[in-house]
């Protein structure tokens, strides 16, 4: 775990989300975008984690003067969906207008998270991008400023994406990052499929999850050597599910690992 840390102070580390009892909640109230803004709202070390995270990203020199995020991971349920997501509500609720866009074509999410019939998305290309992009409300009565649209991943399969053309890609992002004070891409994982990578290229940063309980080593050293080739730059790292009892406080994130975390 030692190592795991120094290869990811490389990096800036960006943020620590801690763990909180998300799978009960989804239990309770399903896979929504509303539940989990609400549960942020309700949940003050969740909202400080979110916005320490934001601020972190905006402050970060290999982002600026970047608007357009991929969120990634080197391996499966590392938290990008919700890091993703949960990021995008705590800029809305920060002020700013706010893209989500579900790049995850192979278990897509976020046109159920959110209510979106049509599932029109990502896939159907940046023609249709007007159409794709739907604003959300994430409170009845809302007292939360700013605004939330997402764009869902698409009805197209992924098998499309090696033929995509790239550079009109970008340009849609562009228009995306001119419209939107920030857009976020979440992705699958970057060892299981190719699709992080070539989403990589469309957008003006990385930010990489890391599970504070299963990271890996090599897993997380061959992430970054795959992602390094594309160009963009990795803005930094979140250590999500990070519990203090175990990892050290926040603001001392070496401690525990250096006083020897079982993990
Ligand atoms: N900070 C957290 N505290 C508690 N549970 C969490 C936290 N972050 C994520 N989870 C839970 O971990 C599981 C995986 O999260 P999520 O779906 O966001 O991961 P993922 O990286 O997007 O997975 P996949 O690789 O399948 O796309 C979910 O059940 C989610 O509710
Ligand atoms: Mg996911």
């Amino acid at each position: 775990m030692i190592i795991i840390f120094e290869q990811l102070a490389k990096h800036e580390m960006l943020g620590f989300v801690p763990a909180v009892a998300l799978i009960k909640q989804r239990e309770r109230d399903g896979w929504s975008l509303s539940a989990l803004a609400r549960m942020i709202s309700e949940t003050p070390e969740l909202r400080d984690a979110y916005d320490a995270l934001l601020s972190g990203i905006r402050l970060s020199a290999a982002f600026d003067p970047g608007k357009s995020i991929l969120v990634t991971s080197a391996q499966p349920n590392e938290g990008k969906t919700t890091v993703a997501s949960s990021l995008a509500i705590t800029a809305s609720f920060a002020g700013q207008s706010v893209l989500l866009i579900d790049g995850d074509m192979r278990r897509p999410w976020l046109a159920s998270a959110a209510g979106i019939a049509d599932g029109i998305g990502l896939g159907e290309g940046q023609a249709e991008a007007g159409e794709a992009i739907h604003p959300v409300e994430l409170f009845e009565n809302s007292q939360e400023a700013g605004s939330l649209s997402i764009m869902a991943a698409g009805r197209k399969s992924p098998a499309f994406l090696p033929a995509v053309d790239w550079s009109k890609a970008r340009t849609a992002f562009r228009l995306f990052s001119q419209r939107f004070g920030i857009v976020l891409l979440d992705s699958p994982p970057i060892l299981a499929v190719n699709d992080a990578l070539l989403l990589g290229g469309v957008v003006d940063g990385i930010l990489l999850v890391v599970d504070a309980g299963s990271a890996d080593r090599d897993a997380v050293r061959r992430a970054k050597e795959q992602l390094e080739p594309i160009g963009t730059p990795i803005i930094g790292a979140v250590l999500n599910q990070f519990d203090p009892k175990i990892h050290g406080r926040p603001n001392q994130p070496y401690r525990g690992y250096y006083l020897g975390s079982p993990r």
